[in-house]
């Protein structure tokens, strides 16, 4: 199965609806609309992403399947996550975090995700997360940049101590470098 389906399968069961969801890459939208039909009309996701053409794109798909509703797009790294969240939904808790991270497919290869920035983002999801939500990560090892990043985060989440449930899911049949998942759950 592709990974980012797996990525949703278990996303979608933490969600319900009036949830709150955080895509820290929106890239053209399509994880962020995902993401505002789990969690319902009464529920809102918030999404990220540094590329202004990009985020256009996804705002026109969300106002084709009139979700725009239900989303709060920002062009800004996700770095800033724990601020915005602070300032626009305090005291609240978000359900689920979707992190699709490197670069946008037929996009520049440059305009990729950094590991200090997304480690940075990381912590601040698990500093809010709700207790029965979880954090999904697809990582990608195939490229430079995203192979530095994903041992950067997969010793972060081996490093997680506490309540925090970790798994790894990578295809045992294929390329080392093929994407991975990673899940941290927060159990309740
Ligand atoms: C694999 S793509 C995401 C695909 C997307 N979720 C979709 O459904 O189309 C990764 C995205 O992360 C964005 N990105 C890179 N650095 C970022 C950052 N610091 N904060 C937010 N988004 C970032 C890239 O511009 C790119 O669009």
């Amino acid at each position: 199965m592709e990974i980012i389906k797996l990525a949703h399968r278990w996303v979608r069961d933490v969600l319900f609806d009036g949830a709150l969801a955080i895509d820290a890459t929106v890239g053209n939208g399509h994880d962020t609309l995902f993401l505002a039909r789990c969690v319902g009309p009464a529920g809102t996701v918030l999404g990220f992403e540094v590329q202004e053409a990009a985020l256009s794109i996804a705002r026109r798909h969300a106002e084709e399947a009139c979700l725009g509703g239900r989303i709060r797009f920002y062009l800004e790294s996700h770095a800033g996550l724990a601020d915005r969240w602070q300032q626009d939904f305090p005291g609240q808790t978000p359900q689920a975090v979707l992190f699709n991270l490197g670069y946008l497919p037929g996009g520049d290869k440059q305009v990729t995700t950094r590991l200090e920035s997304t480690l940075t983002a990381l912590e601040a999801s698990i500093a809010l997360l709700a207790p029965g939500g979880l954090i999904s990560v697809v990582l990608y090892p195939g490229h430079e940049e995203g192979a530095r990043e994903t041992e950067a985060v997969l010793a972060w989440a081996k490093a997680l101590a506490g309540p925090w449930e970790v798994t790894l899911c990578q295809p045992l049949n294929r390329s080392p470098r093929a994407p991975r998942l990673l899940v941290v759950e927060r159990p309740r």
